[in-house]
């Protein structure tokens, strides 16, 4: 299977063939982490990375990636470049696309949340980039999608449910909390979770629906893969029988209703709603469930410190998972050497 100069945007953009392909390369480099095979698939090559937003588990397991594929990978706050805006002139994106493919082997961005005016934004930015750069691009987290993410997640199921996950009944449970996170990386679950096979249960207070696109797209997913797709605004339903539960605090949909992203007009009204913690007492209604969470973790908010910390936590692992996904990807798309497993 040939994926070199793959762009990875969303893993809905990928077969379901790549994805397991990818996924089991990943597992192959946790097993066999610094073997030879893999040292120098990036020898010498760079991969860039804009940050628009911070980060540390992408930067710095994106930079573990690269220095264990031999190469090197280097960070840019896009702020520090001369980019054309809304509200400036400067450089195009099809110009600083143009030139970033003479440097490097691969561009990784990031933008979210504050750093962009109207929801979608973040992930046309990447996908203009990636009609013009000749190298491929990777979503390091925009505002709908979070693939690296996504994949580490699966990969983290993967290790304790088996590499089969039909069936399994998945909890996607909004969380208390005053982030007011992006969509990009319960979406990109819901998605890649509904390829893979699983039953899939949204829960959330009313107000605080998803991009219907991509609810849509994961109602497909389930269909054709011959499982289960339900939302629910009921705080407690969701989780009788789940075998996992993912609960994160997002935003709503209004939250660029002004024309730029109110954060504290987000706040307020989370703050508004109660009993949306992921606690003891409603894991004890799963089917042992592990508990899942991309991390940063809210604790006290999205969930109890008992269940993030309890043993049937996955969160560390799945941390873990992003550099091996992300090497994964870099050695697919981005190295001159075929992979062999
Ligand atoms: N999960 C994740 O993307 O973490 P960071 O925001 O720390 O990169």
């Amino acid at each position: 299977m040939e994926m070199k100069g793959k762009d990875l945007i969303c893993t809905q953009d990928w077969s379901l063939e790549e994805l397991e392909q990818t996924l089991r390369v990943a597992h192959d480099m946790k097993k066999n982490r610094y073997a030879d095979k893999y040292t120098d698939l990036l020898k010498h090559r760079t991969f860039l990375m804009f940050f628009y937003n911070p980060s540390v588990r992408t930067r710095q397991s994106f930079e573990a990636a690269a220095t264990e594929l031999g190469g090197h990978a280097q960070f840019l706050e896009p702020k520090s470049m001369r980019l054309k805006t809304k509200h400036s002139a400067g450089e195009t994106i099809e110009d600083a696309a143009n030139v970033m493919s003479r440097y490097a082997v691969g561009l990784g961005i990031r933008i979210l949340e504050d750093k962009i005016a109207a929801y979608g934004d973040g992930d046309r930015l990447l996908r203009e980039y990636a009609q013009y750069a000749t190298i491929p691009i990777v979503n390091m987290a925009d505002d709908r999608f979070h693939p690296c993410q996504g994949l580490a997640d699966i990969m983290g199921l993967q290790q304790r449910l088996g590499t089969n996950l039909k069936r399994k009944k998945l909890l996607m449970v909004w969380g208390q909390g005053a982030l007011a996170r992006s969509w990009g990386s319960i979406q990109e679950n819901l998605l890649i979770s509904s390829r893979f096979g699983m039953d899939v249960s949204l829960a959330y207070p009313e107000g605080y629906d998803l991009d219907p696109e991509v609810i849509e797209m994961t109602k497909a997913n389930c269909k054709t893969s011959g499982s289960s797709f339900n939302i629910t605004n009921d705080l407690v339903e969701g989780y009788h029988g789940a075998d996992v539960v993912y609960s994160r605090n997002w935003m709503s949909p209004a939250a660029y209703a002004s024309g730029e992203f109110d954060k504290a007009g987000e706040v307020k009204k989370a703050m508004q709603i109660d009993g949306w913690t992921c606690n003891e007492e409603k894991m004890k209604l799963t089917n042992d469930g592990l508990y899942i969470h991309p991390m940063p973790v809210d604790r006290g908010n999205e969930v109890t410190d008992a269940v993030a910390s309890g043993e049937r936590s996955i969160i560390v692992d799945v941390a873990e998972n992003r550099l091996h996904v992300q090497k994964a990807v870099m050695g697919l798309t981005m190295s001159d050497q075929r992979i062999v497993l």
